[in-house]
């Protein structure tokens, strides 16, 4: 095994899925093929002390996520407990089964801002893409929320069914006053992996996409919402710096208290993934075969090893290479260097056909928690 890289830096992000359950089936959720089931989730009590050890060891923001977080009962209660920690919290979330008391209730518990997903500016596309009608709740948690003086970013996934309509939907965020807009192409992890040939776009769709955002930029004026383009990566021939770095600056805890470098993570074999039930934070983060497997640079192959770039892009994401080689060591396909770049090179001219999405299923609804 390749050596941990020495002093790791402490992370300052964590990503907490709280819940794989959701309201909606959308066929892009990076969630696992495998959704944990309702009663596998940590209770109130170990998500308490999630935030505790988090806070101790330097964690300052957490994105409280899943699934759709607004279906754990004891939501204001974890944001306490992150408050506590003195952790900024986010909630990011479909909108569904927010109301007024719930917005009030998590605010007065200490939640700083909310991102809401958003599939579509079409009401009947969105519902449509979403697997369920929800595009009239999501507007009225974006009142409510705009209401509450909460800072408000619009998040949107994109695909090939929303490419096209990308002026519209930043038409649809300053329309609702939000902060931010995040267009954030597609990764293909879990469900949008399986359902990639479905929702790759053409080169074109891309183009069109990229010249509106630019547009709508240069018209923005200074105190308008800030406009994020999150590149599609099997197009540019250029590696992400997924997650800033394996094991560098963030870490996921998951429904079930595994604690990951990344979302993905539990995909790659040999990384014997931890678990908060079993050991502290301080211990997965230095000590774990998860975390420091591919930490640093030493593990690198070439091209990367020997590459300018290695310190920017981390050598691109791991997920990423198993997922396309079936070896998580190898350089990123992703990038134009890569031996193994043609196969991002046929699935981005090639891999698309007409198929239709296959949607998550929810896990067991039979036991909630908190
Ligand atoms: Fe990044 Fe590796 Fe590509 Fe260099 S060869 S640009 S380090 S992914
Ligand atoms: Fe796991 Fe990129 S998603 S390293």
């Amino acid at each position: 095994m390749t050596p941990a890289a020495s002093a790791p830096a402490r992370p300052w992000a964590l990503l907490a899925e709280l819940t794989h359950a959701c309201p909606l089936h959308c066929g892009y959720c990076s969630n696992p093929l495998e959704l944990t089931r309702r009663s596998r989730e940590l209770t109130t009590a170990q998500w308490t002390d999630v935030m505790r050890q988090a806070g101790e060891f330097g964690v300052v923001h957490t994105h409280l996520s899943g699934g759709e977080p607004l279906l754990r009962r004891d939501l204001a209660q974890i944001v306490a407990a992150a408050e506590a920690a003195e952790i900024y919290t986010q909630l990011v979330t479909s909108g569904v089964g927010l109301d007024r008391a719930r917005l009030s209730a998590l605010a007065a518990a200490g939640l700083r801002s909310v991102q809401l997903s958003v599939q579509h500016a079409d009401p009947r596309a969105c519902d449509r893409i979403a697997g369920r009608r929800s595009f009239a709740e999501k507007e009225r948690a974006a009142e409510l929320v705009r209401a509450a003086g909460l800072p408000l970013g619009l998040n949107v996934v994109l695909h090939r069914g929303n490419l096209d309509a990308v002026d519209a939907l930043i038409e649809l965020g300053l329309s609702w006053g939000v902060d931010r807009i995040e267009l954030a192409n597609t990764q293909f992890y879990g469900w949008a992996l399986l359902n990639r040939a479905a929702l790759l776009p053409t080169r074109d769709q891309l183009a069109r996409a990229r010249d509106a955002v630019e547009r709508r930029r240069e018209m923005l004026t200074p105190d308008g919402p800030e406009l994020v383009w999150v590149v599609p990566d099997y197009f540019d021939g250029v590696a992400k710096p997924c997650m800033g770095g394996w094991g560098a600056v963030s870490l996921t805890v998951t429904p079930d208290g595994t604690v990951l470098p990344c979302p993905a993570a539990a995909t790659l074999p040999d990384l014997d993934p931890p678990n908060i039930r079993d050991h502290p934070l301080a211990w997965i983060w230095d000590h774990s075969t998860a975390f420091t497997r591919y930490r640093g640079t030493g593990w690198m192959p070439e091209p990367c090893r020997g590459c300018s770039h290695r310190e920017a892009d981390f050598g691109g994401c791991r997920c990423q290479a198993y997922a396309l080689t079936g070896d998580a060591t190898r350089t990123d396909p992703a990038c134009r260097l890569s031996p193994d770049h043609g196969l991002i090179r046929s699935l981005a001219d090639d891999g698309r056909d007409g198929t239709r999405v296959i949607r998550r299923r929810a896990p067991s609804r039979t036991e909630t928690v908190g």
